[in-house]
């Protein structure tokens, strides 16, 4: 049998990251981890005890002492905080609109990187999404995958994910130009910018639909299984 491997999936908001990150886990049987989870948990954490994005002595600590567990389910998997779900209230917009802010605050990434790699101490194959799993979280991970897709394309997405949820906070435009402040912001932080690593595969899904994508990375996985 072909060793476990350690998967990267970075890109900007709303690329379907998570969504393709969870189908491939399942298939694998791999570890999944949603790292943008745990800083969204810690942001909402930060808003509901009115600690400021600049308080970055408060913001460690808080990050230290947060038990952030991810426990699966049938739909996929729930967020743990401190022992309360907070699965939906960290998708909110008000979250996705205060999350860059503190995801830049190199105390709290220190804290939720090392968590992070944590996961990876069994040696089990896992898969990690987000914006730096190649560049600094998993450096040695032998597939690595920028999955990105135009603003447009992924303001229209979360749009429909929202409606579907029922959150009806930001019109269409709106959200396009949330998604171009987090790029902007995400990519150009001091701590970890958003960027693809020198060894990794960019995959524009702006013309593809899910299982396409899903289908092209399951690709290359068996490539690189079949390499090792
Ligand atoms: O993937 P997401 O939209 O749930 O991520 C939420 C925010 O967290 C996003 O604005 C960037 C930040 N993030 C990060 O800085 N590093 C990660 N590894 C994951 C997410």
């Amino acid at each position: 049998m072909s060793k476990a491997i350690q998967i990267a999936i970075d890109g900007p908001a709303s690329s379907g990251k998570s969504t393709i990150a969870k189908k491939l886990a399942k298939r694998l049987a791999y570890v999944y981890l949603d790292t943008g989870a745990m800083y969204r948990s810690i942001t909402l954490l930060a808003l509901e005890q009115g600690i400021e994005a600049s308080d970055n002595q408060a913001l460690r600590a808080l990050a230290e002492a947060s038990e952030i567990v991810f426990k699966v389910n049938a739909d996929g998997q729930s967020v743990w905080v401190n022992g309360k779900d907070v699965t939906d209230e960290i998708r909110t917009d008000q979250v996705s609109q205060a999350v860059s802010a503190y995801s830049a605050v190199s105390d709290v990434r220190e804290v939720l990187v090392e968590k992070q790699r944590d996961y990876t101490k069994g040696g089990q194959g896992i898969i990690m999404d987000g914006r730096d799993i190649g560049t600094v979280v998993l450096p040695a991970a032998e597939l690595k995958i920028f999955l990105t897709a135009s603003a447009e394309e992924r303001g229209q997405r979360r749009f429909l994910e929202n409606q579907a949820k029922g959150y009806s906070e930001m019109n269409l435009e709106e959200l396009i130009a949330d998604i171009k402040r987090r790029d902007l912001y995400d990519s150009t932080r001091e701590d970890s910018p958003l960027k693809p690593a020198d060894d990794a595969i960019i995959l524009d899904s702006s013309d593809m639909d899910l299982d396409q994508v899903e289908e092209a990375i399951f690709a290359y996985v068996n490539k690189v299984l079949s390499q090792n």
